[in-house]
């Protein structure tokens, strides 16, 4: 184990299982719809990746970066698109692919935005919810698992842009959890 986790939240093998479950909820949801996967990255990577080869009904693929946190530990709560998908999503149906919904800030934003630009539906798959850090009223159509209000890393989830290689998603030392 990396000697900045303090635990291995959720294993590998874990994460996989959810995410066939996840891709089944997909194929059934979306059969029949023109479909397009939006990730945000760069967090949602591996879990898109490995969620993407599980699912069996057609779709098309695009990202965006959107900032909120800076590679800190606090958001500031207001997010910034850095870049914009390059699809016409008019009339489709969009699937946001997250690695973790927190104040969930990041999430209306982008939401409302893409509904914006006439989607005919926008839902939310995410790997991890934290329900308990939420500022905004909004929730996933889809979560893999419910998190406690722990800083995690791991699984596409970085500390100041690093640990998002980590095969697991870990709770990360903190300074002052390290008494
Ligand atoms: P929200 O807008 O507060 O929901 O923040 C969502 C984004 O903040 C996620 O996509 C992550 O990039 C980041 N984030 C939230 N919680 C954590 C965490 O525990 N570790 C690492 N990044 C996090
Ligand atoms: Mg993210």
């Amino acid at each position: 184990m990396d000697g900045r986790i303090q635990e291995i939240l959720i294993t590998e093998q874990q994460i996989n299982e959810k995410i066939k479950q996840a891709a089944k909820w997909i194929d059934k949801t979306f059969e029949g719809k023109d479909l397009i996967l939006v990730g945000l990255l760069k967090g949602c990577i591996p879990f898109f990746g490995r969620l993407m080869t599980s699912i069996t009904i057609d779709f098309t693929t695009d990202f965006m970066v959107v900032s909120s946190y800076k590679g800190t530990e606090k958001s500031t709560g207001i997010p910034e698109i850095v870049t914009d998908i390059v699809s016409n999503i008019k009339n489709k149906h969009v699937l946001i692919v997250e690695d973790i919904v927190d104040s969930a800030y990041t999430l209306k934003y982008v939401k409302e935005y893409l509904q914006s630009k006439g989607a005919s539906s926008v839902s939310i798959v995410t790997m991890l919810n934290k329900q308990s850090g939420r500022k905004v009223n909004l929730d996933p159509d889809y979560k893999c698992f419910e998190v406690e209000d722990k800083f995690l890393v791991g699984f596409g989830l970085d500390y100041q842009e690093k640990l998002r290689n980590l095969p697991y998603v870990g709770v990360f030392k903190t300074k002052k959890e390290g008494k």
